[in-house]
């Protein structure tokens, strides 16, 4: 991998051939100004390029002879071998402030386990076939009806016993067998249990055996997203996410509730959700080029209130003690009949649900991370609007839920958007002029920030002394970037004409708040729950991070903010969306459908609303990183170190 070194300072870094080379800057901990997130446009992340070759960087804010003497623009130009670049803003800082800037960053290790783990371990069982049959006609002799003729053939020339066939074949299939001279394909559904019987769910013209999808989704409090899945190779073929069209009734699972209860609200709420969803499904079917007829099955995974209002159940015992979800375990379900927009042989399956508050999206995340199966002891969270938590292994599990809020998923900020292009993902600081450097997702004009942004963005204004360990900005700093606008006090990420909305886009005192409480609702709820199984975070194997953060998070700012508990981050990994995974692990694996209802059987409940040392916990946690220091002794001492050294330099 190639090197590159940053002047004057001598800050070297390892990268891949292609990386933008202001990328490579904030892994070496170098601040370059950059406000436009890194789309060419505010043209102040020049630098020269004094050593090797770099491609791209040439822009028209740059002068000719900017460009004669080396100038690049950082943002524009990806290594492509060694470098000595030249920081033209560095020069002019004092050397102690660069001892202070962002250590070389550490990302998170991505364990992410996909499709090739599981031909690996010869787990490609996808619970969905196709069959050519070449019918023999009706005769005199043999004038026996089309869906007997169809089960016998399947039964003599493929082995295949114990079916059923579903109504929406027996309506077409006399159409089907004469238009295609009795040449079909028929679509078999494998049963959940092992002694179950197969469903003919389908019955196409022709050969269809290369077109075999089903369709995987993550209802999530906040945003849905779904994938189109290629059952005979097991690719995604499209993937979709949007904003849950129900955050317009209340951003969380307690509101939507409330809202269910009065008048049509579970009509109204059962509306939206669908309306999302048939959405998301419209988008990934078009990108896929699979039509509706194509798709065997749906599979759902999603809180239990998410799916109490999916299926249009009465969920006002989930919030009301002794927290009683109508139903945990939910049979396949014809997917037209609830709704969705697919073709009407499409069965949907429903993630189970553990309680009121651990539901089918944990339980998914579980089965899609193999937790259920290894000895390791692990600690796996799921950060959404409603964080839910799981401590085990292949022997036992105890799960708990909290509800942290939408600013992990970038809801409830004035400027949160979803991990989409253009969404602020990642941020550093000069922490004498307080110049922001911005990282958008695809190097697109800002548009807002997202959950991952959000963190990074607040532990290092935090490190820097912008705001204090009440989430509150330093009143005192001489920048215009702090500023109070209507009331409230906010930083600039963004000016106008640097982002893509034509507003300024700021971090807003409140949009801290709502962090400040998301992270302190999820460390509360980990340790509350260590404690209730007699364990410590020095007990555990590792920790797995899922929820919809975008690609990445980065842990030692988890840490910083006191989102995570401080620890050895190699323990740490990330999931991502394992309510999705799950969803699409299940799609693709019958087993896992099968072990699932045992895996919810293993997994013990604790309410933690009903804990008295959760309300404590939780209210110490209401500090950044928390009131007690001693938990996080590392992160204390950085901070008081940077903030001497900084009084020191804003002194002069
Ligand atoms: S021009 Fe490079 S970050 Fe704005």
């Amino acid at each position: 991998m190639p090197k590159v070194k940053f002047l004057p300072h001598g800050r070297e870094v390892e990268v891949d051939v292609g990386t933008p080379v202001i990328r490579a800057a904030l892994l070496a901990g170098v601040h370059i100004n950059a406000s436009c997130g890194g789309n060419g446009i505010c043209g102040k992340c020049r630098v020269k390029i004094e050593k090797g070759s770099v491609k791209g960087g040439i822009s028209e804010k740059l002068s000719k002879e900017d460009i004669d003497e080396g100038y690049r623009l950082a943002c524009l130009s990806e290594v492509l071998e060694d470098l000595d670049v030249r920081v033209p803003i560095e020069s002019e800082i004092d050397e102690s402030v660069l001892n202070i800037q962002a250590s070389p960053r550490k990302r998170a290790a991505i364990k992410q386990i996909d499709l090739i783990d599981f031909k690996e371990k010869d787990m490609f069982l996808p619970p969905v076939e196709k069959r050519y049959l070449e019918l023999p006609p009706p005769t005199h002799e043999d004038n026996s009806a089309d869906v007997t003729r169809l089960v016998n053939f399947l039964k003599l020339k493929h082995n295949e016993h114990r079916l059923e066939v579903d109504f929406s074949v027996i309506k077409k299939i006399a159409r089907v067998l004469r238009e295609s001279d009795f040449k079909v394909t028929a679509t078999l559904a494998r049963s959940v249990r092992e002694d179950g019987k197969t469903r003919i769910l389908n019955v196409q013209p022709g050969d269809t055996t290369n077109r075999n999808f089903a369709i995987a989704v993550d209802i999530g409090t906040t945003t849905i997203y779904g994938q189109v899945l290629d059952l005979n190779s097991g690719d995604v073929l499209a993937e979709y996410g949007d904003f849950n069209a129900q955050m317009s009734y209340g951003e969380d699972v307690i509101n939507r509730i409330v809202y269910a209860e009065k008048g049509n609200g579970l009509e109204e709420l059962n509306q939206a959700v669908l309306r999302t969803i048939n959405k998301v499904i419209g988008k990934i079917m078009k990108k896929s080029g699979v039509s509706h007829d194509e798709i065997s099955t749906i599979t759902l995974a999603g809180n239990t209130t998410m799916t109490h209002l999916f299926l249009k159940l009465d969920p006002r015992h989930i919030r009301r003690a002794p927290y009683v979800p109508t139903c945990t375990l939910y049979p396949p379900l014809n997917a037209r009949e609830l709704g969705l927009e697919v073709g009407e042989h499409v069965i949907a399956l429903l993630f189970p649900s553990v309680s009121s508050y651990v539901g089918g999206d944990i339980v998914a995340g579980i089965m899609g991370s193999l937790v259920y199966k290894e000895s390791e002891l692990t600690l796996y969270v799921d950060i959404g609007t409603n964080a839910e938590i799981v401590i085990g292994n292949k022997d036992w599990m105890a799960c708990a839920a909290c509800s942290a809020g939408p600013a992990f998923e970038g809801g409830g900020m004035k400027f949160g958007v979803r991990a989409e292009k253009g969404a602020i993902e990642d941020f550093s600081i000069d922490p004498v002029t307080l110049e922001p450097m911005v990282f958008t997702i695809g190097n697109k004009k800002p548009i807002g920030i997202c959950g991952s942004g959000l963190i990074t963005t607040v532990a290092t204004l935090f490190e820097v002394g912008v705001i204090d360990n009440r989430g509150k900005f330093n009143r005192d700093l001489n920048t215009p970037r702090i500023r109070q606008k209507d009331g409230i006090w906010e930083y600039v990420l963004c000016w106008a004409d640097e982002s893509g909305i034509d507003r300024d886009i700021t971090l807003q005192e409140p949009d801290i708040d709502n962090l400040i409480r998301a992270k302190g609702a999820i460390y509360s709820g980990c340790m509350t729950l260590l404690k209730e199984v007699g364990l410590s975070i020095s007990d555990l194997d590792r920790i797995i991070i899922a929820g919809g953060f975008g690609s990445y998070i980065d842990l030692e700012k988890a840490i910083t903010i006191g989102l995570l508990p401080e620890m050895d981050t190699s323990k740490i990994t990330y999931l991502g969306n394992g309510s999705l995974l799950g969803a699409k692990m299940s799609s693709l694996n019958n087993q896992i459908r099968r072990d699932v209802v045992e895996v919810v059987k293993k997994m013990t409940n604790f309410e933690l609303s009903e804990t008295p040392s959760y309300m404590d916990n939780y209210v110490a946690s209401l500090f950044l990183p928390h009131t007690d220091l001693n938990l996080f002794p590392k992160v204390s001492e950085r901070i008081k170190e940077t903030r001497q050294i900084l009084g020191q330099i804003r002194e002069k």
